[in-house]
């Protein structure tokens, strides 16, 4: 048995991979195109390991997916590819509908016409496990309950968006020619090989190199954070046990405004690595806010423990220790990262 992975040389998905071997001995083909956010460097360790064969290549390309599942012959596809970074959408959308909303298209014509090949348990057991966000319900009030599967879509950018259209598309697939495809939508994660464009890491690596720490409007938007190796637990319990057709809502139980998680961040780098100049926190800059930024987001992660029995294992306090050393323990994976394209962004995005 195998699977099939797109975008595993990214943040999560090369977390998956990892964890999935780990776990298991069954092979793993990973399909990435390498845009700025894959970095194969994050799989290093499997370097020479069998169970893992490494395919760049686009999700859009059609011919390119057919031959890799008419040659792997996978009992899943796990579908983690996209654009993903909000501040990017606001600044050129296209690649985001390119992606996310073409690719993922193309991505399920090729996996219902491979499926229509399969026969008895293996056209039964087959699985298009789509991975999506949180982002797609829109943003809530204070007092608003956390989102449940059940919520209506009110994607507000253009990221969202893209994922949202991808959600339908896949929902459909399933409704209309019965392919067996489960969604996740998860809340935002952090943890290792996490690109310095996101919240936490571009305030540790700031932090470190001396820099201020941009902190959107207020800082009091909410974000409900999941450790990445818990996302990865979650998508593997609902490939094994989540029912075709239906969505889980996977988050942290965590609730947290980005200010207090960058304070947070700030007191373990002067617990970990003191800095001569004063503490950390002294970076913190408010700037401008993001546009149509959203207030809130909780996930109401019920149904996945009810039926499926996953919950967290990490605390917000264990996961963001985890982290922290993690990016302390690893600067020239950092110092790599941050290319003459990491460098563009940051003038694009921060002036
Ligand atoms: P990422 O940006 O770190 O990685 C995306 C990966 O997809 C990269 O390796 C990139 O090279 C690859 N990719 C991009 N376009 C491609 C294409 N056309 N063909 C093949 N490969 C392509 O993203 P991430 O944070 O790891 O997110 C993975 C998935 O999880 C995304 O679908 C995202 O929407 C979803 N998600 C992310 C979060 C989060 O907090 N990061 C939360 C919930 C859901
Ligand atoms: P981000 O990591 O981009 O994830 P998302 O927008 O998908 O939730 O941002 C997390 C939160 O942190 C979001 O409310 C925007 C905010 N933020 C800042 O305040 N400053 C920054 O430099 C970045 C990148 C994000």
């Amino acid at each position: 048995m195998t699977i099939l992975v797109t975008g595993g040389a990214g943040f999560i998905g090369s977390n998956f991979v990892l964890d999935w071997l780990r776990q298991c001995d069954e092979p793993v083909i990973n399909l990435d195109a390498l845009t700025y956010a894959g970095n194969l460097e994050n799989l290093a360790s499997l370097q020479g390991d069998a169970r893992h064969v490494f395919v760049k290549g686009d999700i859009g390309d059609r011919a390119l997916v057919d031959s890799l599942l008419a040659q792997h012959r996978p009992r899943a596809l796990v579908h983690f590819a996209a654009e993903s970074h909000v501040d990017r959408s606001i600044h050129g959308p296209g690649a985001f509908m390119k992606t996310n909303v073409e690719g993922t298209f193309t991505l399920l014509e090729a996996a219902r016409a491979y499926w229509s090949t399969l026969e008895g348990d293996a056209k039964a057991g087959f699985r298009f496990h789509h991975v999506s966000t949180d982002e797609v319900y829109g943003s809530l009030k204070p007092t608003d309950p956390p989102f449940a599967e059940t919520n209506a879509y009110e994607p507000n950018s253009p990221y969202s968006a893209s994922k949202a259209a991808s959600d339908h598309l896949v929902r459909a697939w399933h409704h209309t020619y019965g392919l067996p495809v489960v969604t996740t939508n998860c809340s935002n994660n952090y943890g290792p090989y996490h690109f310095p464009e996101k919240l936490i890491p571009l305030m540790i690596v700031n932090a470190l190199a001396g820099k201020p720490l941009p902190v959107y409007g207020d800082g009091q938007q909410i974000r409900d954070w999941l450790y990445v190796t818990d996302h990865c637990s979650g998508i593997r319990a609902v490939l094994a046990g989540g029912t075709p057709g239906e969505t889980y809502n996977i988050g942290g139980w965590n609730e947290k405004a980005n200010i207090d998680i960058v304070k947070t961040v700030c007191a373990l780098l002067d617990e970990l690595k003191p800095s001569a100049e004063g503490p950390y926190a002294r970076l913190i800059t408010y700037v401008k806010d993001r546009p149509g930024h959203d207030r809130r987001y909780a996930i109401d992660a019920r149904k996945i423990e009810r039926e499926l029995g996953w919950r967290p294992a990490e605390t917000f306090e264990t996961g963001i220790r985890k982290t922290v050393q993690w990016y302390l323990d690893h600067p020239d994976w950092v110092a790599r990262v941050q290319s003459g394209a990491y460098r563009d962004w940051l003038d694009k995005q921060y002036g």
